[in-house]
């Protein structure tokens, strides 16, 4: 599979677009309910443009080894949050979605527990058919769409260095 690497910039500047097609939605909304690990950092960027809390959850669909479990694992949940977030306009948010799998099951998982006010953010969007589903009538944002591409985020990186240096040098002129 194809690789691309963002860096910091490159994922602040795409949430800084994500963040203009919310604020020109009607409603805004209360909080974020950030998806983690992927989910913390695009929503701690995002929360300077729309000034509103996260909370969050965290769900892993990659096991130990790297391969894809049979349905995303719920490592920290929603519990002692039901008070605070009962009638809120929630917003998810992720980095990435791929085969859409994780977000239908979180969003799923939030209605059962009583949260019905929901739209869904993300930083990259894949250009791919996707395996899960999200109700039809749910907002539905994206910074960037981009190629069915592995994406190296910089927050993975072991060497920042390098992973700059790869971000320059390996697709420069396909990155959106
Ligand atoms: P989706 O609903 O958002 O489409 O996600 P999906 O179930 O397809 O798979 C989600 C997992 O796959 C997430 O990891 C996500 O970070 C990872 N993933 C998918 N595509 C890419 C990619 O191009 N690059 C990277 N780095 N990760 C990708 P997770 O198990 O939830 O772990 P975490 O990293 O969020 O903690
Ligand atoms: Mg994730």
């Amino acid at each position: 599979m194809k690789k691309i690497w963002y860096t910091y910039e490159d994922i602040h500047r795409a949430i800084k677009i994500l963040a203009d097609k919310i604020n020109h939605a009607q409603q805004p909304f209360d909080a974020m309910i950030a998806i983690g690990g992927g989910g913390f950092i695009p929503a701690r960027i995002l929360r300077t443009y729309l000034n509103i809390p996260i909370y969050t959850v965290t769900l892993s669909y990659y096991d130990v080894n790297d391969h894809p479990t049979d349905s995303p694992q719920k490592i920290q949940w929603t519990e002692g949050l039901a008070s605070q977030l009962k009638n809120k306009r929630l917003l998810v948010v992720d980095e990435v979605d791929d085969s859409r799998v994780t977000l239908e099951y979180c969003i799923r998982e939030l209605q059962k527990d009583g949260f019905h006010e929901l739209g869904v953010a993300v930083l990259h969007e894949k250009r791919k058919p996707k395996k899960g589903f999200l109700p039809e009538n749910l907002p539905y944002y994206s910074g960037i769409q981009v190629e069915d591409w592995w994406i190296n985020y910089p927050w993975d990186a072991l060497d920042i260095q390098a992973h700059n240096q790869q971000a320059a040098t390996a697709h420069p002129t396909e990155k959106p």
